[in-house]
């Protein structure tokens, strides 16, 4: 616990070397301020630079080496101008003004889903995973059907997870030029991290073999062909020496940000989400499920967050978004759920948990009708009937929703998940 009284020391308290004059203000603080700039400094705070006779060797070294710093130099290297920031300088990519200003927001929604995000903060270690154990290690106490849909999925999301993580700060941090969207992906990128923690927590708590598990991506094809489609779209952008600007680049970063944000986290999350949470439902390891669900409320918001950032690429850059670029979006969304269907059949040999591989496909394409219409593509499966209202009813009416349809308004706190 921190305690300011610790903090107001005769030390800190002599505050006026340091600039902050309340306690010995004079009528010329009061005086017109000068106008400072990164180079000008006062005297009192030159003074502080003194090497004294109490100063040790070392102490004296680090002195001498400031009085060697460039500010200038080092503020030129910051990315954008060094221009005051106003809204209309703002853009998604190849901005040209200072990063560093968060504020004025241009995308109030990219803001407000990091205020979201935080206030939906969670803790693998809050759920209890008591029953779960219990259940996972009493031989009857789930099929074999079951278990490999168990194994099968934290197979799956504990190293997919880890890829939308790397995808994000090791690529498209750097690319996506606008400082709210970058305090969201921060966030996102924590996020991620939590949920590779409550897979390795579950995995851990039901005594797994890891090696297995985590190998799953490397050894099981339906689940390898997944995460080799994501890493393709990784490749080029992370490139260090990549940059957008050209036509061909800014639509490089536009795929791969429909690869992850409407393919992987829209498409390749579902099918084990559907069946986890299925398993919930019926009251089967509802520890797992309830990580599954907190996990899922932050992946609706990735979701969307995503979609609010292709649609805003595509309204600052129209001439991105031709027809081969339109054709290209929609043939990876279908290669996606194609890809996604045949993992259903994997994890799902026979009918289980009420829901069969034939239910899992039309569930898939009802979700990628919905991922091409989010970025204004028509559906390529049109008439197809969820036949998984509960799973509607959990995430795609209250909290799938984006700038571009409406706003917002359901996201709870912390604690409470509710099955109904
Ligand atoms: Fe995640
Ligand atoms: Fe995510």
């Amino acid at each position: 616990m921190l305690s300011w009284d610790e903090l107001d020391t005769p030390e800190t308290s002599a505050a006026p070397h340091l600039g902050m004059s309340s306690s010995t203000s004079t009528k010329a603080d009061h005086a017109e301020p000068a106008v400072e700039t990164a180079e000008s400094t006062p005297a009192n705070v030159a003074d502080a630079r003194q090497v004294s006779d109490d100063d040790s060797a070392a102490i004296a070294r680090a002195k001498a080496a400031l009085d060697a710093l460039d500010v200038q130099e080092g503020l030129d290297e910051l990315e954008g101008s060094a221009a005051r920031v106003s809204v209309d300088t703002k853009r998604m990519i190849n901005c040209r003004a200072d990063l560093n200003q968060l504020v004025p927001f241009k995308y109030d929604w990219a803001w407000q889903k990091y205020l979201d995000g935080c206030s939906n903060h969670w803790m693998p270690q809050e759920v209890n995973m008591t029953a779960d154990i219990a259940l996972w290690k009493n031989p009857e106490g789930l099929t074999d059907d079951e278990r490999r849909i168990v194994k099968r999925n934290l197979g799956f999301f504990s190293t997919a997870d880890s890829l939308v993580a790397n995808n994000l700060v090791l690529a498209v941090y750097r690319l996506i030029t606008n400082p709210e969207c970058r305090q969201y992906i921060l966030r996102q990128a924590f996020e991620e991290a939590i949920h590779t923690h409550a897979y390795q927590y579950c995995i851990e708590s039901l005594g797994m073999d890891e090696g297995e598990i985590f190998n799953m991506y490397h050894e099981i094809p339906s689940v390898a062909k997944k995460a080799a489609w994501g890493l393709k779209y990784t490749r080029s952008i992370s490139d260090p020496t990549f940059n957008t600007g050209t036509v061909e680049t800014d639509k490089e970063l536009l795929r791969n940000l429909i690869a992850y944000y409407c393919v992987l986290e829209g498409v390749f999350f579902y099918c084990g989400f559907t069946q986890i949470l299925s398993m919930g439902r019926r009251n089967k390891m509802t520890g797992v499920a309830e990580q599954f669900q907190y996990i899922l409320r932050d992946e609706s918001m990735h979701l969307n967050f995503g979609i609010d950032v292709i649609n805003q690429i595509k309204i600052e850059n129209p001439h991105l978004w031709d027809a081969s670029m339109k054709d290209e979006a929609t043939q990876m969304i279908l290669q996606g759920t194609q890809l996604e269907i045949e993992y259903a059949r994997d994890t799902m040999p026979r009918g289980v948990l009420g829901m069969n591989a034939a239910m899992m496909e039309d569930y898939l394409k009802f979700i990628a009708n919905r991922r091409l219409t989010q970025i204004g593509l028509k559906e390529e499966y049109p008439g197809t009937v969820n036949p998984f209202p509960w799973m509607s009813e959990i995430m795609d009416l209250k909290k799938e929703k984006n700038f571009f349809e409406t706003r917002v308004i359901e996201y709870q706190t912390g604690g409470a998940l509710s099955w109904d």
